[in-house]
């Protein structure tokens, strides 16, 4: 699987994916999931949203055994991303229900393993649409209107790739179908290096969101207009990005302004208009809240928030179930965003898996998880989906 997925998205330039929500690459990896999904006989639904769900026995007729066990994660990245921040969570299931059935496991209830749509919102902006449309905490409306670089609109990329934008929204005939949610994802930190645990339990997720500022100038000759007559936005989106950084190192808080869009970006014009997009996570809410004011201020702007994930805790006594099963696993928090923690905030019990990263690096090309820990963590995901759906036979 692994091997197959290697060439799908791949910039050779840099050897980092670009896997962007509903493109032709996008389309070749849900064909790659549907493909991996018939291979072992599991019922491929996609939802109204367009996330992708494969089924080990009837979501809708649980045995006695209650709702479906959901194991699964994201197929995009973010520009440039590495190879394992999503796909390792999906490759993995598959390969657990491998495991499960070569060791004879018949779940006494439902397990499917999904592909959660547009996790980054590298193309669109917005992280977690599938998953956030799914729980109803985006709205409908202002996610077929989201527009990438090319102002193409979600619903239009969606149409293009046949999939129908009309009943996007909260589905609670899906979310009915979910009793617990196991994420496994490539730990996107050092927090495993120095322990002899390739696997660690997620405690939760950190508040986080991404705000954007408008920085509106004037456009002149770089040449003949004299520094008194200028109205340049790029000393506004300077002050910007070295008060995220101080303001952030006083609260502990981690800011980042990685996107910027300068217009008209010519070398010998002064720009007409700068837009960025301010990421702030911190341990607490105020602390966010108190970096990104500290932002609008220094780049005398508004910053309009595109998108805002609350601080989530996971399922305290499903984590510490989880844990116990691994041997004692470590419970690490994170900065990282996950559709775990969407479910998690939507009441769904959940909890996430962290597979070694030995040099902490994620979004990015160099990003790496050794083949011997990504194994370990088939074997721990494994073991926890026998738990947690039970076997028939017992
Ligand atoms: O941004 C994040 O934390 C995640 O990779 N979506
Ligand atoms: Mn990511
Ligand atoms: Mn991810």
């Amino acid at each position: 699987m692994w091997d197959d997925l290697r060439p799908v998205g791949r910039h050779d330039a840099t050897g980092g994916y670009r896997r962007f929500a509903w493109s032709s690459v996008d389309h070749t990896l849900r064909e790659w999931f549907a493909g991996e999904a018939a291979a072992r006989g599991l019922d491929l639904t996609v939802d109204r949203n367009g996330n992708q769900w494969a089924w080990w026995g009837d979501p809708d007729r649980p045995h006695g055994g209650g709702r479906a066990v959901v194991t699964g994660s994201h197929l995009d990245s973010v520009p440039d991303g590495g190879a394992f921040d999503g796909p390792l969570g999906v490759v993995s299931a598959f390969a657990a229900v491998d495991r499960l059935r070569a060791d004879g496991h018949e779940p006494a209830r439902p397990l499917a393993v999904v592909g959660f749509t547009d996790e980054e919102g590298a193309r669109f902006g917005v992280p977690c649409v599938g998953s956030r449309l799914l729980t109803g905490v985006l709205d409908p409306d202002r996610a077929r209107d989201l527009r990438d670089a090319d102002a193409t609109t979600l619903a239009d990329a969606m149409r293009s790739a046949g999939h129908d934008p009309a009943h996007l929204g909260r589905d609670d005939d899906t979310l009915a179908r979910i009793g617990s949610y196991v994420e496994l994802h490539v730990e996107q930190g050092r927090a495993l290096v120095d322990v002899p645990a390739p696997v660690g339990v997620g405690h939760g997720i950190w508040p986080h969101g991404r705000w954007r500022l408008d920085l509106a100038g004037e456009a002149n000759h770089a040449g003949t207009t004299r520094l008194a007559d200028r109205d340049d936005p790029t000393l506004r989106l300077a002050s910007a990005v070295l008060a995220a950084r101080a303001v952030a190192e006083q609260h502990g808080a981690v800011a980042t302004i990685g996107k910027v869009e300068v217009t008209p970006n010519g070398t010998n014009a002064v720009p007409s208009q700068v837009r960025a997009w301010l990421d702030a996570r911190a341990v607490d809410e105020a602390s966010v809240r108190a970096v990104v004011a500290a932002v609008g201020t220094a780049a005398a702007a508004d910053p309009a928030e595109e998108s805002w994930s609350p601080e989530v805790v996971f399922d305290e006594p499903l984590r510490d179930q989880v844990a116990a099963l691994l041997g004692g696993a470590p419970v690490l928090p994170t900065a990282a965003g996950h559709d775990a923690g969407v479910l998690a905030a939507a009441g769904v019990p959940t909890v996430m898996l962290f597979v070694r990263n030995p040099t902490g690096v994620s979004h990015s090309p160099a990003e790496h998880a050794e083949r011997d820990d990504c194994l370990a963590g088939v074997d721990a995901l494994a073991t926890v989906l026998a738990e947690l759906t039970g076997d028939k036979q017992r």
